[in-house]
């Protein structure tokens, strides 16, 4: 009882310091529910990167992890763009260095450098085209045939990419913490104990996996996906945050998360992502801190292969 009245007071304060602020909440699908009953707008990451750059509010705080906010900052230079927690990152935005990935370029000096937005703005400045998984294939389609491509840093996504349009491309060798670790054994006995259960599945997941999926596609389109079906029951291979919406647009309807491999851990909840809480969100907004702050020359240069993917998708 006593956690109901904090929680509503906390929202109500972070509602009011909201409008204080003039400020627009953007929240991703895997954050907590409250966080996303509180959002402005709950989306995938290409919704989020459209609804930063239409926003005329002074202030975005974005409730997901830092490549999104930094995304927010770039096509809003002269914004206030606030993280809950500057720790929230992303293991696939880590496993690829700029450095590294500047090294890969060169290397492959007549490759067209297609990245997916998770990674730093130091790689986005470095690449031609940015996408996310909702928007790659449309955008490697509209590449002309005889021109190849670097596909990073998702080595996951990158492979069920080359599936879908045929194209050969280099990957990078990143990939997501989350997906990468849904017991394939337990979602095959999820599949016999459950008949009728559909296994739907984000593409970040492993090329095995994705082999029983009986739909792939990024959060929004399998949430599009659950309403659209005739099924009753899915077994929901990507994040958990993301089955608060689907409950809420199909009540009737089960879903079951995904098992990670390890039998004592939450897995499939992405540790990043579950950094911003409530409190912090307040708080960010209190303290207008922490503060998404880029560096004007790499802003200016990552623009440009992002404002490319909203072009092309
Ligand atoms: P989408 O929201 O684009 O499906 O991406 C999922 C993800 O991993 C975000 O970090
Ligand atoms: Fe990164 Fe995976 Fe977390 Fe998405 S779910 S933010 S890809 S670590």
């Amino acid at each position: 009882m006593i956690d109901i009245e904090i929680t509503t007071d906390l929202a109500e304060k972070i509602l009011l310091k909201k409008r204080e602020l003039n400020a627009v909440i953007l929240a991703h699908y895997y954050q907590e529910s409250e966080i996303q009953d509180i959002a402005d707008f709950v989306g995938d990451s290409l919704e989020l990167a459209k609804k930063a750059k239409e926003t005329d509010a002074d202030v975005i705080v974005f409730a997901g992890v830092h490549f999104m906010a930094e995304t927010a900052k770039i096509l809003n230079p002269n914004k206030l763009v606030l993280l809950p927690d500057l720790e929230a990152g992303c293991s696939l935005a880590e496993g690829c260095p700029a450095d590294k990935f500047e090294e890969f370029r060169k290397q492959h000096p007549d490759h067209l450098a297609i990245t997916y937005i998770n990674c730093t703005a130091e790689v986005k400045a470095l690449s031609d085209i940015i996408c996310t998984s909702s928007s790659a294939e449309k955008i490697i389609n509209q590449i002309p045939k005889d021109r190849p491509i670097l596909f990073s840093p998702d080595k996951n996504l990158g492979k069920y990419l080359i599936k879908k349009t045929g194209r050969d491309m280099l990957l990078w060798e990143s990939s997501c913490i989350v997906h990468e670790h849904f017991s394939e054994e337990k979602i095959i006995k999820l599949l016999t104990d459950n008949p009728g259960a559909k296994l739907i599945a984000h593409p970040e997941c492993t090329d095995t996996l994705l082999m029983w999926a009986n739909y792939i596609g990024s959060t929004s389109r399998l949430l599009k996906f659950i309403s659209e079906d005739d099924s009753n029951s899915y077994i929901v291979a990507t994040e958990v945050g993301i089955i608060h919406q689907m409950k809420k647009a199909e009540p009737g309807k089960n879903f079951i998360p995904a098992p990670p491999e390890e039998e004592s851990c939450s897995c499939n909840e992405c540790p990043y992502m579950k950094l911003n809480t409530m409190e912090k969100l307040y708080l960010c907004m209190e303290n207008k801190f922490p503060e998404i702050i880029l560096d004007s020359i790499i802003a200016q240069k990552a623009l440009i292969p992002i404002n490319r993917m909203l072009e092309m998708s």
